[in-house]
């Protein structure tokens, strides 16, 4: 099996904050990043979202036009993801010329087999902007929970989605004008309801899906599909092929999954040995894995395999849909625009990017909503990464270059103690790929921390410094012992904090072939043999004071 692997585009408003990383990106670039490891053929694409209310308002306020606009943030975000380490193998956009086609592809094939009716229906019209207020553009109050915020797509509080003249008390968000009417215009309709039975079997048919994803999307179902428009009257989008639709473009969640295609598509058109559509048409021998937070569980359950049926093409469907929760900011929701929480170019001011690539994996909100403390970010960089794995590192490594120098020392033999570390890294490693093949990525922090309390409990009872004195082949017995626990350690962490792995893979002068082992091979603690020349790196982690967690919860907000 070839793995193909999404995760949901972010959209092109602006950069996104730590809640939409570990739901999302991160997690993926975590399972890319292990699967290659292990040796396994992945494509892993994600790119921007750039159609849609939400980038012609965040435009309009900074007054650029839209591709302007949509180009400058395209590349902020690409370099911030870069900086994160995530490893796309193509970050793609959805203004691009293959999108505009495949859109208009999907929609013709969905058209030809009768899932597109025309329909009158009555839009918002703002009197004082003079234009529609479709999606977006539009305000108000949630019918269903009574949010003061809800947007005419979707309500951000209860997940619900919505139709603009659904708000009560509608007002402009271009304007803020409460002067507002209702306006027919001609649009375009998917028919969801004569799809229903079709996704409805193939929702059922997921054997191994995670609840959340099946709860959202048995909970649309029963809740019964019905025809959802897919144009609106937008100058920004892809065009709508059709006489009388020259002013219209597709809904942006028509044309956004298209977007991983396309970005496929344009991933192959980089190079021609690439057959980018072996990845998605008749790709019986791909494994398809989305990431997601639950807010886009919906879309990628129902909207999209709707969509990909109607066409009755042979269009790759997800094998398997992993949502999350949210990630709070403390108690509440990260908003960009109450400044609560921590956007991710802030992000990396306050610390490099591996700390908080395995903060975030260690409180992934998997089994509910988690929160984001600056307690707990202490916590977790200050115990697990700078004393738990850190500290073991440099210890080590400066013991060995003080008492031997920089070459792995000869002398002794592996005794029992070895014996029983190995078998405990081959258990604890095993638990570990067990737990990332799931998708299970708390889990997998914990037993990755496991890992690393591991080599500390060895040297607690093998006690080099001691031994050095009073035996000294055993003490090198442990000091090679333990360097090849660093190299096991680098190669088990590295889907997780990949900076810091070629940090050690340097400091250990590991060859190329040695940097890709996997972590089962890497559990053998005798291969780096005596001899073998390693450098000290500096301290791994810095760690950070009560002062500076104050001083955090002072700028960005807490309790
Ligand atoms: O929620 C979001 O950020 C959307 N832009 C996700 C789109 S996912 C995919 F369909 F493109
Ligand atoms: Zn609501």
């Amino acid at each position: 099996m070839r793995h193909l692997i999404t995760s949901a585009l972010p959209y092109i408003n602006g950069i996104k904050h730590l809640g939409n990383l570990v739901g999302s990106m991160l997690p993926a670039d975590v399972y890319a990043r292990f699967l290659r490891q292990e040796g396994e053929e992945v494509l892993y694409i994600c790119g921007t979202d750039e159609h849609g209310t939400p980038a012609e308002i965040a435009a309009l306020e900074e007054g650029l036009d839209v591709a302007d606009f949509c180009k400058r943030q395209y590349e902020r975000q690409a370099e911030v993801y870069q900086k994160f380490g995530l490893s796309f193998d193509y970050f793609g956009r959805t203004s691009s010329q293959a999108q505009r086609e495949l859109t208009q592809d999907f929609y013709r094939s969905l058209d030809q087999h009768g899932f597109i009716e025309e329909r009158e229906i009555s839009q918002v019209y703002s009197i004082t902007d003079e234009r529609f207020l479709p999606d977006r553009y539009v305000e108000g109050t949630c019918p269903n929970c009574g949010y003061e915020k809800a947007r005419g797509d979707q309500c951000e509080n209860c997940t619900k989605m919505l139709n603009p003249t659904d708000l009560i008390n509608p007002r402009s968000a271009v304007s803020g004008s409460t002067a507002v009417e209702v306006r027919t215009s001609r649009h375009l309709f998917l028919r969801l309801d004569k799809l229903s039975d079709e996704v409805r079997s193939w929702v059922e048919s997921q054997q191994d899906w995670p609840s959340l994803t099946k709860s959202i999307a048995k909970k649309w179902l029963d809740e019964g599909l019905q025809s959802r428009g897919i144009t609106r009257d937008l100058k920004w989008g892809v065009p709508v092929p059709k006489a009388g639709f020259e002013d219209k473009v597709f809904y942006v969640w028509f044309d956004a999954p298209i977007g991983y295609v396309s970005a496929t598509k344009s991933w192959g058109e980089a190079n021609p040995d690439r057959d980018w559509k072996s990845w998605w048409y008749d790709a019986e021998d791909v494994r398809y894995t989305q990431f997601m937070a639950k807010d886009n569980l919906p879309f990628h359950t129902i909207m999209w395999p709707a969509t990909i049926l109607g066409t009755r093409e042979p269009w790759k469907m997800a094998d398997y849909i992993k949502g999350f929760n949210w990630l709070n900011y403390y108690g509440g929701k990260f908003s960009t625009s109450s400044k609560r929480g921590v956007f991710l170019d802030q992000a990396l001011e306050i610390a490099p990017a591996d700390y908080w690539r395995y903060m975030l994996m260690a409180s992934a909100p998997e089994s509910s909503d988690s929160a984001f403390t600056w307690e707990q970010f202490q916590t977790k960089v200050n115990k697990e990464l700078a004393d738990n794995f850190g500290n073991f590192i440099n210890r080590i490594l400066k013991f060995t270059a003080s008492r031997f120098g920089n070459e792995l020392p000869d002398g002794g033999e592996p005794g029992e103690a070895e014996a029983e570390l190995e078998a405990r890294c081959q258990e604890l490693v095993g638990e570990l790929r067990s737990h990332l093949k799931n998708m299970q990525f708390r889990k997998a922090t914990e037993t990755l921390n496991a890992l690393w309390s591991a080599g500390n409990q060895y040297i607690d009872v093998r006690a080099p410094w001691t031994l050095f004195k009073q035996d000294k082949d055993q003490a090198a017995v442990v000091i090679r012992t333990c360097v090849n626990l660093i190299r096991l350690y680098a190669v088990a962490s590295a889907p997780f904090i990949p900076e810091t792995a070629e940090r050690l893979f340097d400091a250990l002068q590991l060859t190329g072939a040695e940097r890709q082992s996997t972590m089962t091979d890497a559990t053998d603690l005798t291969i780096l043999k005596a001899g073998r020349a390693f450098e000290v790196p500096p301290v791994l982690f810095q760690k950070i004071d009560d002062d500076r967690v104050a001083e955090l919860k002072a700028q960005y907000g807490g309790e």
